[in-house]
């Protein structure tokens, strides 16, 4: 790997010692994770890296970053409430894990592919990834989704769920079902999904439906869609929420 001047020989000593770490930052790894970054991380930790206060925790200037291992390792399990990414390739985590160490103000280093596979040989394997359009949820889950959703997610998203607020006195929110809500959350998981809801929404009074209620909501939003249900109910086991990706109708 070549260098490239005087601040890659800065990261190289801040690297020196770290597992994972290379010498120098792939500026194609770095344009990969950029994008990846935008589709899977920023709906939480903000396109600075800045995080929301006492909700999803900054990137920018956090210690923790320089252990390249720790990094890899929240990514593929998730951690807490944070959803887990099982199915990325290596490389995908390793241009993730470049770019967030050396974006922000942080100056990390380098995180190899191989560094990436040898970290991961010691994870959970992947498991069975799914797709939303692989019978899911149940119709019993998503009438409940029904019932419950108007008071606290129609008075801004809409009963209709097409983002027409119920409330003619609140802001427009974003459609959180059919063609529209499939095109922003193309690739990301049910599990993005249901801790995002829970974490941040409704706005006023984050998280204080019932967990089961959040999943509901969840079924109703993926049964008016137009995505079928199956025979087996959605689980609040944020690892295989995980591995249920959402995506257009194969
Ligand atoms: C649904 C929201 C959400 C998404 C999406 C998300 N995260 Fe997180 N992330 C969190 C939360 C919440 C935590 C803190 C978990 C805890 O420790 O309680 C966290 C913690 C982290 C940490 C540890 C930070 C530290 O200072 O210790 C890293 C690194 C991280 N996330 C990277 C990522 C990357 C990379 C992505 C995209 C692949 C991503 N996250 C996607 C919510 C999210
Ligand atoms: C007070 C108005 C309001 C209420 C009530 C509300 N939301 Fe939201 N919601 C918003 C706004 C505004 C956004 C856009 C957030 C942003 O851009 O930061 C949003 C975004 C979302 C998103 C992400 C959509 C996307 O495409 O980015 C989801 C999912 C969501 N809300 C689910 C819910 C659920 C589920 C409920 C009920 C438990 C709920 N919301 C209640 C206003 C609201």
């Amino acid at each position: 790997m070549p260098m490239h001047g005087p601040s890659a020989i800065a990261i190289l000593t801040l690297s020196a010692g770290i597992a994972l770490a290379q010498d120098s930052v792939d500026p194609a790894m770095m344009e990969q994770g950029a994008a990846l970054y935008a589709q899977h991380c920023q709906i939480c930790h903000k396109p600075e890296g800045q995080g929301t206060a006492s909700v999803f925790p900054p990137l920018a200037g956090s210690e923790n970053l320089a252990d390249a291992d720790y990094v890899v390792t929240n990514i593929h399990n998730g951690v807490v409430t944070m959803p887990p990414f099982p199915w990325l390739s290596d490389v995908e985590v390793a241009a993730l894990a470049n770019y967030v160490r050396n974006s922000f103000g942080n100056t990390y280093g380098g995180v190899t592919e191989a560094g990436v596979a040898a970290t991961r040989a010691d994870l959970e394997p992947v498991g069975q990834v799914r797709s939303i359009w692989d019978g899911v949820y149940t119709q019993e889950q998503a009438d409940r989704g029904r019932a419950v959703f108007n008071s606290p997610c129609g008075l801004c998203h809409g009963s209709r769920l097409n983002g027409a607020p119920d409330d003619q006195d609140m802001r427009p929110a974003p459609p959180l079902a059919r063609a529209n809500f499939l095109r922003v959350w193309n690739g990301r998981s049910l599990g993005a999904l249901l801790s995002y809801s829970r974490m941040t929404m409704p706005q006023s009074n984050p998280g204080f439906l019932p967990e089961e209620d959040y999943l509901a909501i969840i079924a109703h939003m993926l049964a008016t869609t137009g995505v079928p249900p199956g025979t087996t109910p959605l689980s609040l086991d944020i690892q295989e929420l995980g591995r249920i990706r959402i995506g257009p109708k194969p």
